[in-house]
């Protein structure tokens, strides 16, 4: 029997343009797809009539049981002899507890690939007409997840807090609150620029531009239902310029 190496595709941010030829082929391809709740339905319309479609979705980070069924079913699926994707939003690599599905793969004696997607921060930041990175602003740039598995996520706070720093929050709508308190606690400027993109790069994407001050309360009146990524020191570039113009005649 011939053993295919699982592929861990990334499913980039939803639009199915925003797919890489290789994930696209992948899905063609495969045999059994197990899904995240995030994969949309675009997406999976890009299976083959062949494929056992089968959704390992759960809610954040969900219990350590629900993870170590999901390696159990690869393992299972990849062991005889199908050809199987593992579909994860966005990019695999982040934020995508990959680790713990390698180990499981490789422990079994399998092979796998890695197809990278387009992750959320991306999306979201070319939704603004903005640059993750700018020379002279930032040189870099964080990542960060809302929460972990213990609770709200903690951070080097006092270096994010600096001027001209720039972080992608995943899974940071409920956290909101704390990240502003560490943030203002550190000295962030109480106005600086923060945008929430939710459902970036879907038809139903929404921008919501606020600064920190006001963060949670405008995130609490927003009611974003879907995935967001938060993008702290980003505002969407049109608002940038109104603003400039405003200052600029004066107005404030
Ligand atoms: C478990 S993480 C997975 C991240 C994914 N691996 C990636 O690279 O985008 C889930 C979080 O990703 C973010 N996310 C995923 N898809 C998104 C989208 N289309 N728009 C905005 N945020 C998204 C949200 O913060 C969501 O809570």
């Amino acid at each position: 029997m011939t053993l295919h190496p699982v592929l861990f595709v990334g499913a980039g941010p939803g639009a199915p343009d925003l797919l890489t030829l290789k994930a696209a082929r992948a899905l063609a391809e495969a045999e059994v797809i197990l899904h995240d709740r995030l994969a949309s339905d675009a997406i999976l319309a890009l299976a083959g009539p062949q494929a056992r479609l089968v959704d390992v979705g759960k809610e954040g980070f969900g219990p350590s049981a629900a993870q170590a069924d999901i390696n159990e079913r690869l393992v299972a699926f990849a062991a005889a002899g199908l050809r199987v994707v593992r579909l994860k939003a966005g990019d695999p690599t982040v934020f995508g507890r990959l680790d713990e599905e390698l180990e499981a793969i490789t422990a079994a004696g399998l092979g796998y690939q890695i197809v990278p997607g387009i992750t959320a921060a991306s999306a979201a930041v070319a939704s603004l007409g903005q640059s993750l990175t700018r020379r002279g602003r930032n040189a870099s740039v964080r990542f960060l997840t809302g929460h972990d598995m213990q609770g709200f996520a903690d951070h080097d706070w006092r270096a994010l807090a600096r001027p001209g720093e720039v972080a992608a929050i995943y899974m940071g709508k409920r956290a909101a609150r704390f990240v502003q308190g560490r943030l203002l606690m550190f000295g962030a400027d109480p106005a600086t620029p923060v945008t929430a993109v939710e459902n970036a790069s879907r038809p139903d994407q929404r921008i919501v531009a606020t600064s920190l001050a006001a963060l949670p309360a405008t995130l609490a009146e927003a009611a974003l239902s879907g995935p967001a990524v938060i993008l702290f020191g980003l505002a969407p570039r049109a608002a940038q310029a109104a603003v400039r113009t405003l200052a600029a005649e004066g107005a404030f």
